[in-house]
């Protein structure tokens, strides 16, 4: 058991509790129970009548859920720097780049790739960052996915299979399209919680991403997709019509888009990703009119070695607010409650009693710092499953 104090605003993600959307409460404290779960969250005032021993005071900062980063990509070897470097001087960011690091993953012992998923894991722990969806995407094989997935699980239980992403140097469309559906699932279902596609110009078409899909469900996989991040497209719709957990990217979206995502708000999330604009200079899709229009929306990292190789969820939220026209409560809430929507969670993402405790204290007073001190190291201590995992009090 341990408790919290002297926390001066407390983000819960429930309404029930404290003020607006994200369920704030000031001057507040909470408990943990044996088992790493809430067990009581409330008033300091109020806490010695549900814990006996010593609190552990925070001086007056602030709490907020852990991130839940429902999109990432750490399973890879070598980088894209040079990539990089050339796409700031004007070549424009595609799918094919996905080419190099294949090449590279392919030809990574298990213990390299499982070491760089632990490296980046600990690098989004240490931003704050306590669930992590983890793809494979690199292997394009069926050693290699398979393996890849394994090097996932090694991190988190919320692995994807995206054998999808695009199909591999001197491979016919067709015949790798068969091999994702046949051998490649059969291969990789039992390392996987997803499955996902990336739906768009220069990897699978609607048609492809609808048979891939259909197969993984089958096969008993959930399911989502990377769409509408290069070109509008059937991408989105593709993923409604499937109900798919989450519609990831909208980079590039229509009306008809917007509608049919808020349409399936219950179902399907839209998880936009900042930092993969920003690192590729697209343009930054506008989560004002896809929340106005009532979309349910989550922010994650993307984090990879092409379009976004970064880790960082505040500079996520950061991004959110200051380019996207989201609140700095909206872009909490969709990085914490979003995250576990995308992901079909509820016990991560909130600090309601049951729920994991797993939470961030904020060099900070409230929230709204993320976004107001971008690019600043705010993150004083994470706490996962109720033990403190980074910083010290
Ligand atoms: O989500 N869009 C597809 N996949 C990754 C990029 C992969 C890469 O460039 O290596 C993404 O942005
Ligand atoms: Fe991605």
């Amino acid at each position: 058991m341990f408790a919290l104090t002297g926390i001066g605003h407390l983000v819960t993600n429930d309404e029930s509790v404290g003020e607006g959307k994200l369920g704030v409460l000031h001057d507040a404290a909470l408990v943990a129970d044996s088992s790493g779960n809430i067990s009581w969250v409330g008033k300091q005032s109020e806490l010695a009548d549900h814990f006996e021993g010593k609190p552990t005071d925070v001086g007056g900062r602030a709490v907020i859920p852990g991130f839940v980063d429902s999109h990432t990509h750490l399973v890879f070897a070598g980088d894209r720097a040079l990539e990089f470097e050339s796409r700031m001087q004007g070549k424009p960011y595609a799918a094919g780049g996905i080419k190099t690091t294949m090449a590279a993953t392919r030809a990574a012992s298990d213990e390299a790739l499982a070491a760089n998923v632990a490296r980046l894991a600990s690098e989004a722990l240490a931003s704050g960052t306590t669930t992590l969806e983890v793809k494979s995407g690199y292997g394009l094989s069926v050693r290699d996915e398979a393996r890849s997935l394994v090097a996932a699980k090694t991190a988190t239980t919320e692995t994807t299979f995206l054998g999808a992403h695009v199909v591999p140097p001197d491979t016919n469309a067709d015949d790798y399209v068969a091999l994702v559906q046949g051998e490649m699932l059969q291969a990789c279902k039992g390392h996987a919680k997803w499955i996902d596609v990336f739906c768009d110009r220069g990897a699978f078409d609607v048609d492809q991403a609808r048979a891939i899909l259909q197969s993984g469900a089958a096969a008993g996989l959930s399911t989502r997709i990377h769409a509408n991040q290069l070109q509008q497209g059937g991408g989105v719709q593709l993923g409604v019509e499937l109900g798919v957990a989450s519609c990831d990217h909208c980079t590039h979206l229509s009306q008809l888009d917007i509608e049919a995502l808020a349409g399936a708000s219950a179902t399907t999330v839209a998880t936009l990703l900042p930092t993969a604009e920003l690192c590729t200079r697209s343009p930054f899709p506008d989560a004002r009119k896809l929340i106005d229009a009532g979309v349910t929306v989550a922010l994650a990292s993307d984090c990879n070695p092409g379009s976004s190789y970064t880790s960082s969820m505040p500079l996520v939220i950061a991004l959110a607010v200051i380019n996207m026209g989201m609140t700095c409560d909206e872009a909490v809430w969709a990085a914490t409650a979003g995250g576990a929507q995308a992901l079909r969670r509820t016990d991560v993402g909130n600090l309601r009693v049951g729920s994991r405790a797993d939470m961030v204290v904020l060099d900070a007073q409230s929230h709204i710092h993320l976004a107001y001190r971008p690019g600043v190291q705010q993150v004083g201590a994470v706490i996962r499953g109720g033990k403190t995992v980074v910083g010290t009090f």
